[in-house]
């Protein structure tokens, strides 16, 4: 029956995509190359800074996005006992920064020392901001203690963001040539930058 959709036919396959099989512990790295953040965050008098891939928005309004903080981490203790976050941009200029800013824990070394980064104040929580990113996203948790506890998964309400005029403005990435774009982590120490945009006609 012409239209009709239950089973596959020939002339179909034939069409189909060349596709390899990617195996399921690597099919995360199809999705992973979302702008790659660093994770602000404090409680008392501890700060600490992580970097974060998988992070994603969730909704327009109000504002929510979703972060995984593995439990293991300095910044998971920090950001339940604030129930605050901050989610920084960085850009290329950050990139060694944001690799080694993953690869140890605060718990270990004060990763601002270390790796020179400045700080500011946020406006609406407690969590430092990240001097020389393009963007930030300064967020309340959602208290969500299931997810939280079973997939490592954060959702925060964006109270208040920011960012540099050079790379996004009136609500767009500008991604201009010669000016600051945001990266992406492959894996392995790989990242790569914002490509050229491209509009499609409607
Ligand atoms: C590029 C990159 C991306 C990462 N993405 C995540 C992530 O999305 N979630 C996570 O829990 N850990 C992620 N990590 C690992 C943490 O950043 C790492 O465990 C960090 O040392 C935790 O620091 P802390 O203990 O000071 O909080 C990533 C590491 C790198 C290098």
């Amino acid at each position: 029956m012409r239209g009709c959709s239950s089973a596959p036919d020939k002339e179909r396959s034939v069409v189909m995509s060349y596709r390899l099989p990617v195996e399921l512990s690597k099919c995360y790295r199809l999705l992973n190359h979302g702008p790659t953040v660093l994770v602000s965050s404090a409680h008392g008098t501890t700060v600490n800074v992580m970097a974060a891939a998988w992070s994603m928005p969730l909704d327009f309004s109000p504002p929510k996005v979703a972060v995984v903080i593995d439990r293991n981490t300095l910044t998971r203790q920090l950001v339940e006992g604030s129930g605050e976050f901050a989610l920084n941009i960085p850009s290329r200029e950050m990139a060694k920064a944001t690799l080694a800013a993953g690869s140890v824990s605060g718990r270990e070394l004060d990763k601002f020392r270390a790796h020179g980064l400045q700080t500011f104040a946020a406006d609406k929580i407690g969590a430092p901001l990240l001097d020389g990113c393009l963007g930030w996203l300064e967020c309340r948790v959602l208290p969500e203690p299931q997810i939280q506890d079973r997939y490592d998964l954060f959702l925060g309400e964006v109270v208040a963001a920011w960012a540099d005029p050079r790379a996004f403005r009136d609500g767009h990435w500008l991604f201009e040539e010669g000016q600051p774009r945001s990266i992406h982590y492959i894996a392995g120490g790989n990242f790569f930058e914002t490509g050229t945009e491209f509009e499609i006609e409607k």
